[in-house]
């Protein structure tokens, strides 16, 4: 780390002192909570993602709602021209917006010196290449270098930086992976690019928590703030349709209801298909071996499809048993009321497993008009029943599942 020419010493920790609000406001509520409460002043964040996934919108939807920030957005992916009519769909104008089709270091330092910006965007860190290292653009050792080369101009000029970067399918990204450890914050930006929805998960952040998430959706104005998560739940239906249930889980800090499809049939072929969307299939293979094996359910020669609605994928356990409610009601093929919802996890044993914050879970659900909530009898002992109007069911076993729900 540079120091600026100046002789550092040991300073005692109460004398150093920071200003408890230098954080800068995004405009963007849902990037602002996932980054902690707004911008750090010299941060490096590094934003990850599939391509097309919509890093490039999300930041120039940044920039251009930055007003009164100079921001300088360099892109080394697009022409200016292409730039321009993505900010013509976005439709905000700001005039403190600068556009930089540039991707050599040397060249983009100069150009940050004459501009001073208070905002920085690269798009994307796999472009650009610095000429102190021999290598080609996009090549590990350029990545490291470039970046390292705006972690000092971030820290020296105190002005945040954005870096985008690529991330391929399996996550092994031969690019950001390597760079987690040198920048502040990490988020990645995911979806299912058939769908509209996108969350921002921040995977590491030194000013804020990481449970937090932003949800936006795609649209053909740019992405649009979801600020209430529940709305992603519903693929509208009018008539009751088996093998459909709702979870009431919490991403991040948030509760959210969730739609899980589940479509089990007879496997046309000798070896049944599983697979599933936005849930892991290997927990929906042991769901099902469980539902075999602790009350006898049939389902080794069947196929089982799941899917989330929307193509947002959850890692709440308290999905599970909405998982196993879609399947027995796929598989006896009786559809389970609209007003109904689940959260638990369900064990090895087939025990219906408590998960932490059911009181968040139950009012949320209470909130969006669900009558009956299936949750762990272990979970049942904590809560203020009274306080709810919510039928709260509470089970067991998962041998015990199969009864309350088509009663
Ligand atoms: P993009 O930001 O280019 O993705 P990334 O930078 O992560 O590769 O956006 C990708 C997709 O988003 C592209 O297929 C077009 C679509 N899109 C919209 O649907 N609406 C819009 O307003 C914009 C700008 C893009
Ligand atoms: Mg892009």
């Amino acid at each position: 780390m540079e120091s600026g020419g100046r002789v550092r010493k040991p300073q005692a920790i109460e004398n150093i002192t920071f200003d408890t609000d230098q954080r800068i406001n995004t405009k963007n509520a849902e990037l602002n909570r996932v980054l902690g409460g707004g911008l750090v002043q010299g941060s490096v964040i590094l934003i990850g993602g599939e391509p097309g996934i919509g890093k490039s919108t999300l930041m120039l939807q940044v920039a251009l709602n930055c007003i009164g920030i100079k921001v300088l957005y360099i892109s080394g992916e697009e022409s200016e021209q292409q730039i321009r009519m993505r900010a013509e769909r976005i439709g905000i104008n700001n005039p403190d917006c600068f556009i930089l089709t540039e991707t050599s270091t040397q060249i983009i330092f100069q150009h940050l010196d004459d501009l001073k910006p208070g905002l920085v965007i690269i798009d994307s860190i796999q472009t650009l290449h610095t000429d102190n290292i021999d290598s080609s653009a996009g090549s590990i050792s350029q990545i490291k270098e470039t970046a390292a080369e705006m972690q000092r101009f971030s820290k020296i000029t105190n002005t945040p930086v954005f870096l985008i970067g690529h991330i391929t399918k399996e996550g092994g990204l031969a690019g950001p992976k390597i760079l987690e450890h040198m920048v502040d914050t990490v988020l990645n930006f995911e979806g299912d690019r058939n769908y509209g929805y996108r969350i921002l998960r921040a995977a590491k952040n030194r000013f804020g928590s990481t449970s937090e998430l932003g949800i936006y959706e795609m649209q053909d104005s740019g992405l649009r703030e979801v600020s209430n998560p529940s709305e992603i739940l519903l693929s509208q239906r009018d008539e009751a349709v088996s093998g459909i249930t709702i979870a009431a889980t919490i991403e991040g800090l948030r509760p959210m209801l969730i739609e899980t499809q589940a479509l089990v049939s007879s496997a046309a072929y000798g070896t049944p298909q599983r697979s599933s969307t936005g849930f892991d299939t290997k927990r929906l293979n042991m769901l099902l071996a469980v539902l075999e094996k602790r009350s006898g359910f049939r389902l080794a020669t069947k196929d089982v499809f799941l899917n989330i609605a929307g193509g947002i994928k959850v890692d709440d356990p308290a999905i599970d048993l909405a998982v196993v409610a879609a399947v027995l009601s796929s598989n006896e093929d009786i559809p389970i009321d609209s007003k109904t919802c689940f959260a638990a996890e369900v064990g090895l044993s087939g025990e219906i497993r408590a998960i932490n914050r059911i009181d968040q879970r139950v009012s949320e659900a209470e909130k969006l008009g669900f009558e009956r909530i299936f949750i762990s009898k272990y979970n049942f002992k904590g809560i203020d029943t009274k306080r709810f109007h919510i039928r709260i069911i509470p089970i067991k076993k998962i041998s015990d599942f199969y009864s309350h729900l088509f009663s």
